[in-house]
């Protein structure tokens, strides 16, 4: 397994393009199994969750195909071909799908294009049960047949009617399926208390691109038309928020001066506000930022919610920022009932934190020291990045494998900023 060592306390300096978004990238490839026609996806990110969905949809009889500028095939390029023209086995297995919950999101294309669909259950994962039942919920209020027996989804309908959709609580991909599948359905459709992050109106402005009537996308209602069949499109997935996000604040943490590219602002209001509460500078502009780090931070409090208030998916970078800021931050985390695992392994480093439930009390402390750490999920993994950027000494950070599932490039990325990090098997 591989691991990554960190020499800490050096400020960062530099520029990294940001890559396209993962959590946009995942349930637009799914979009691709809507429509007998080809949906190519362009500034796709070369991540583990990417090759994953890829390997699902390939095995259903997707044809997938790498595509370079021009349209010519290669490898390496950032954009993929998708025809779902053969697409003959509508099951996501377990072995698939226990690796990445975000399987989840060919329930509802399925259904919709095939009439049935077997899905495995995700199961568990580190940060919470997460079970799919407002999925299920949506679908069934659709007038599919759901059937839940030995771990898997059984679904079912000849044709989805449009329906009056009401999610319990707001979950990102819960929308997205019941989104998905609304947009083949036979008459209207209304998703209420609908998620609005920013991913979503990025698939919802592909489905239009495909044909789909969807209006509302960024709002808590979505309204949705069904049509007979959707075609193929050629779209731009949009920059990762999260990423962003993430390399802000190891220069927030780390000091010193960076500017990300191919990235955007507008959907980060929340943690630039934040970060410029830190003592941060922040210059804007049409798809860059530039962050400059004060000489020290200032503790700053946060909740998590659903867009647009502070995303669950930025705590843990937060939390090693207030590792070593002034003052005492409160961390309230409201998403997902065990997002804190990455907290006992900032207390390996040094840092001063005590968790009550779902509120977490850091208090900075001067120094952080390097120590062999454990990653246990995605954003965790960032904020022990971030931590051992500016520990004293060396950090050597295990199971580094959840920071490839969404971190594209990331050493490289790093070392282009001048931190002293380096893979080792
Ligand atoms: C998406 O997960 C993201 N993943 C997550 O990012 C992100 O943390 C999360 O939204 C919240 O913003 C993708 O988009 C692929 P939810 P999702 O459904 O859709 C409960 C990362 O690090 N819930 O919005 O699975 C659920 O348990 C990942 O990139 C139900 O109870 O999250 C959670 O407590 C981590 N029943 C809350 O709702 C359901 O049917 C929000 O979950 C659905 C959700």
């Amino acid at each position: 397994m591989d691991k990554l060592l960190i020499e800490g306390g050096t400020p960062l300096a530099g520029e990294v393009a940001i890559s396209g978004a993962k959590n946009a990238a995942l349930p637009l490839l799914c979009a691709a199994l809507l429509t007998r026609e080809p949906l190519t996806l362009t500034n796709l990110p070369a991540l583990n969750d990417i090759d994953t969905m890829l390997k699902l949809l390939a095995q259903m009889g997707v044809k997938v195909e790498k595509v370079g500028a021009g349209g010519t095939a290669s490898a390496t390029a950032n954009a993929v071909t998708l025809d779902a023209s053969g697409l003959d086995n509508p099951v996501a297995p377990y072995e698939m799908v226990k690796t990445m919950r975000a399987a989840v999101l060919v329930l509802g294309p399925l259904v919709a294009r095939c009439g049935e669909a077997r899905v495995s259950l995700p199961g568990g994962c580190a940060i919470g049960a997460r079970p799919v039942d407002q999925h299920i919920k949506g679908l069934t209020a659709m007038g599919a047949e759901i059937a839940v027996e030995q771990g898997y989804v059984h679904a079912t309908s000849p044709r989805l009617k449009g329906a009056r959709l009401f999610t319990d609580m707001v979950t990102v991909t819960g929308t997205e399926n019941l989104m998905m599948a609304a947009c083949l359905a036979d008459g209207d459709s209304v998703i209420e208390n609908a998620a609005r992050e920013p991913e979503v109106v990025d698939l919802a402005n592909c489905l239009i691109a495909m044909g789909a009537r969807i209006s509302g996308a960024g709002t808590d209602v979505i309204r949705i038309q069904g049509v007979a069949r959707l075609h193929g499109a050629t779209h731009r997935i949009m920059p990762d928020r999260i990423e962003t996000g993430t390399y802000l604040c190891a220069a927030a943490a780390a000091g010193g001066q960076i500017r990300l590219t191919h990235t955007s602002a507008s959907y980060l209001d929340a943690v630039i506000d934040k970060l410029m509460d830190a003592g941060c500078a922040i210059a804007i502009e049409h798809n860059a930022l530039t962050l400059k780090a004060p000489p020290r931070l200032k503790a700053v409090g946060i909740r998590t919610a659903p867009y647009p208030a502070f995303p669950t998916d930025m705590q843990a970078q937060f939390m090693a920022i207030n590792a070593v800021a002034d003052g005492t931050a409160v961390i309230r985390e409201t998403i997902f009932e065990n997002r804190f695992m990455h907290a006992v392994e900032l207390i390996r480093l040094g840092a001063d934190i005590r968790i009550d439930g779902n509120t977490a009390f850091v208090t900075g402390v001067p120094k952080l020291d390097g120590a062999t750490v454990m990653a246990t999920d995605l954003r965790a993994s960032a904020s022990l990045v971030i931590a051992g950027l500016v520990a004293r000494g060396e950090t050597l950070i295990e199971r580094i494998y959840h920071l490839d599932r969404g971190y594209e490039n990331l050493e490289q990325k790093l070392a282009a900023l001048g931190a002293r990090v380096k893979r080792v098997k």
